[in-house]
């Protein structure tokens, strides 16, 4: 029996071209020629840990750049090892071949690079132990993940962020991120563009898939990494601009609710975020309900940054031609 035509028009074609060069288990490959089993692990039971890095092109200087390379291999294998788990290689090794596939593909636009370590074996039976792992690396052209310039509405969800006690947020692990699709999926279906998702025990944690920041009374205030949030590159990228170019202070402090209702600037920030500002919280405006000062001018340092126009920050980009 086949597909019926309905469902088959919905199907959306993969992002990546097919002759895309990859990096799995150890080689360089095309897109196409790398085929998963029906029974992989992973695939069933989320038992994977993953990345998402950013690496931004610049027209002017003919240029691409990486960003944070190093700093996101280094916290999947912080991931790995909460799953029982083991990176092939070292960081050096893994920004290398990120480099590497990034030159084979001749990018000439910003790209996203996603990473997975996962449990390959072809069996039932969930568990950590006794499993084959495997690994990828693959890239795609890629634009705005969320909307950064007129800012955007959110609701809190109604969803709860995974607890560290049944699954630790600070791990990037494949599974949790159904918690993050069924708040994503609540918010835009409601007609929202992102969700908040507060804590188990009520405090604000999250967007679906970015750390956030309030301005309040010229302070910035950040959930801290006990509050079941992953703890971003980008929001400690951003603690350190704030503190030494804005100098105001940021407050790594548990956050309620209602003070997302009542603070002057809130934004989220992530690799595929990057800095976007929130101008509506519940159907309440942020501030003055239009994009604040200060995450305008965060805006401006980092886009600056990233696409490594900046020589204060030269150090968080790797030029790959
Ligand atoms: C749940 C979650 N929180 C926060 C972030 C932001 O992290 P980073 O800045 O390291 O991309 C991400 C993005 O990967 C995420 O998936």
């Amino acid at each position: 029996m086949g597909v019926d035509t309905k469902a088959k028009a919905a199907v959306k074609k993969p992002a990546v071209h097919p002759n895309t060069w990859v990096f799995y288990e150890g080689e360089f490959a095309r897109y196409n020629d790398v085929r998963l089993g029906l029974m992989t692990h992973a695939l069933h039971y989320g038992t994977a840990v993953f990345e998402g890095i950013r690496a931004y092109w610049n027209e002017k200087k003919s240029q691409l750049y990486l960003l944070k390379a190093a700093a996101h291999y280094d916290r999947m294998r912080r991931s790995a090892n909460v799953m029982r788990m083991e990176l092939p290689f070292s960081t050096e090794e893994l920004v290398n071949f990120t480099i590497e596939l990034l030159r084979r593909n001749e990018y000439k636009s910003d790209v996203y690079v996603r990473p997975l370590l996962y449990t390959s074996s072809e069996e039932i039976g969930v568990r950590l132990h006794n499993l084959n792992r495997s690994f990828f690396i693959y890239s795609v052209p890629f634009g705005k993940y969320v909307e950064t310039d007129g800012g955007i509405k959110c609701m809190v969800s109604t969803w709860r962020r995974v607890p560290d006690q049944s699954l630790p947020a600070r791990a990037k692990i494949s599974g949790s991120y159904a918690q993050a699709a069924l708040a994503k999926s609540e918010a835009v279906e409601a007609g929202y563009d992102e969700a908040i998702v507060l804590s188990v025990d009520g405090h604000v944690s999250e967007g679906s898939a970015e750390n956030l920041f309030m301005l309040k009374d010229g302070e910035f205030v950040t959930p801290p990494v006990t509050d079941d949030i992953l703890e971003g590159v980008t929001r400690q990228l951003l603690i350190k601009v704030i503190e030494e170019e804005l100098n105001l202070p940021v407050l790594q402090r548990s956050i309620d609710r209602t003070e997302l209702y009542t603070c002057d600037e809130l934004l989220l920030c992530g690799t595929g975020a990057q800095i976007s500002p929130v101008i509506e919280v519940d159907r309440r405006p942020v501030g003055n309900g239009k994009v604040g000062e200060f995450t305008q001018e965060l805006q401006s340092i980092y886009f600056g940054a990233v696409r490594g126009e900046t020589p204060k920050y030269k150090d968080w980009t790797i030029p790959v031609y």
